[in-house]
């Protein structure tokens, strides 16, 4: 059984479905707890997946502790329901934390897609850090992305044995999405692109950067906005008001900033690809920006994905206006600047993370071999 509930978890869940759809050993329950919903429906629907069960914990405004309880009151029952041989959870969310700890308790062996990610800081990302942590701990095979990561999961006394480093599922999705041809639904930035302009992109939504922090974005966005008026500053909006509440007041109006809703997985792969530069706290697009050789300001002060900022497409600016305002001026007028950090890596995969997690789990199961490690 799969269990995922956001957008990251369907974009990086989605290779693997596939992968054990075409496994002749293993057959998938797909389940989503619905902790997202119009996001993730947009994904599911990209990705032609259909979840045999939808726990449809959604309600907007939720606290973590709500969210958490719902997860656990809804999830036994699919659990007593489909005995599932083993659950693959994937990532750091609510939803891998408590659907973890539910199988666990039901004696059901748990695989961790995307293992070992640690930023070191049990309270940055909030919750992120302390979900991975939790997940790991009742882990019987941790699928680790990188080296890296699976060196921290050893430095926490887990057993090698019990590791695999697969690779990031993110590249086996970006690799079958970017090269569609896609036309953005939106008509100004189908203009613009078509038309070549210059182009920065945003995205937010980490809960330690809610309120000032997050206002510190967007006052450095209209301060660069209002710099560059040639250049075209894009932010497709995170669902959640408490972002949309801080974000729009400071960036609506400007003519040269466009806000959007989110944009479907294949556009949003379009953009980063037109993108001159972006600007993120996501986890997702530090991973997959890099594959296209674009400069990565992370807004955060620290990242669990450290193999972009040593492979230097990335860099982390935290979230100081004048930092951001100042890091973002250097790339966009010093050539020599960008071009230093404008070169294509990939360091989280090789597009083949779902066909080593499949064969993993299957060992797992006694029904096949692991295929030999990501060497990264
Ligand atoms: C969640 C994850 C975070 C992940 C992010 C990806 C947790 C605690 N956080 O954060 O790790 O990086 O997803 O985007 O698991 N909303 C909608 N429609 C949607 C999705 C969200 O309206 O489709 C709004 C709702 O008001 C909701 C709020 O956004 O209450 C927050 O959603 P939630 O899942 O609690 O946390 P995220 O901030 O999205
Ligand atoms: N994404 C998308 N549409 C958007 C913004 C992002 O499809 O408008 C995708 C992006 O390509 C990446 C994932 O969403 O695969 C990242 O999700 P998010 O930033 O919400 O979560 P995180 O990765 O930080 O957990």
């Amino acid at each position: 059984m799969v269990i995922y509930g956001t957008r990251p978890e369907a974009v990086k869940m989605a290779p693997l479905i596939r992968a054990l759809e075409a496994s002749e050993v293993l057959t998938p329950i797909v389940v989503s707890t619905g902790q997202h919903r119009e996001m993730l429906d947009q994904v599911n629907k990209w990705f032609g997946i259909t979840p045999d069960l939808d726990l449809g914990v959604f309600k907007a405004g939720q606290s973590l502790t709500e969210l958490a309880s719902r997860i656990l009151d809804k999830l036994p029952e699919v659990l007593r329901d489909a005995q599932p041989d083993a659950v693959v959870v994937q990532g750091d969310t609510t939803t891998v934390a408590v659907g973890a700890i539910a199988c666990f308790y039901h004696e059901i062996p748990v695989v961790h897609l995307e293992a070992g990610l640690r930023s070191g800081n049990l309270f940055s990302p909030f919750p992120e850090e302390a979900n991975r942590r939790l997940a790991g701990q009742v882990t019987s095979l941790h699928l680790a992305p990188t080296t890296t990561s699976r060196d921290n999961l050893l430095r926490e006394g887990i057993d090698p044995a019990t590791i695999a480093v697969v690779g990031n599922t993110v590249i086996d999705a970006l690799n079958w999405s970017a090269g569609e041809s896609v036309e953005f639904e939106d008509e100004r930035l189908a203009e613009a692109s078509s038309a070549g302009r210059r182009m920065v992109l945003l995205t937010t939504h980490r809960r330690e950067n809610w309120g000032e922090p997050m206002g510190d974005i967007g006052a450095a966005i209209a301060e660069l906005a209002r710099r560059y008026p040639e250049t075209l500053f894009v932010f497709p909006a995170h669902k959640n008001p408490v972002v949309r509440d801080v974000l729009y007041p400071l960036l609506e109006g400007l003519e040269n900033v466009v806000i959007v809703e989110p944009l479907d997985y294949p556009e949003f792969v379009h953009a980063q690809k037109w993108a001159t530069l972006i600007l993120t706290d996501s986890g997702g697009v530090q991973e997959e920006a890099p594959s296209f050789g674009k400069p990565v300001l992370v807004l955060r002060e620290n990242t669990e994905r450290p193999e972009a900022v040593v492979a230097g497409t990335v860099k982390l600016i935290g979230t100081d206006r004048q930092r951001i305002v100042d890091e973002a001026v250097r790339l966009l007028d010093d050539r020599a600047a960008y071009d230093a950090m404008s070169h294509a890596v990939n360091p989280y995969g090789d597009g083949n993370a779902a066909e080593r997690s499949a064969a993993a789990i299957a060992q797992l199961l006694e029904v096949g071999e692991r295929l030999p490690d990501f060497a990264g």
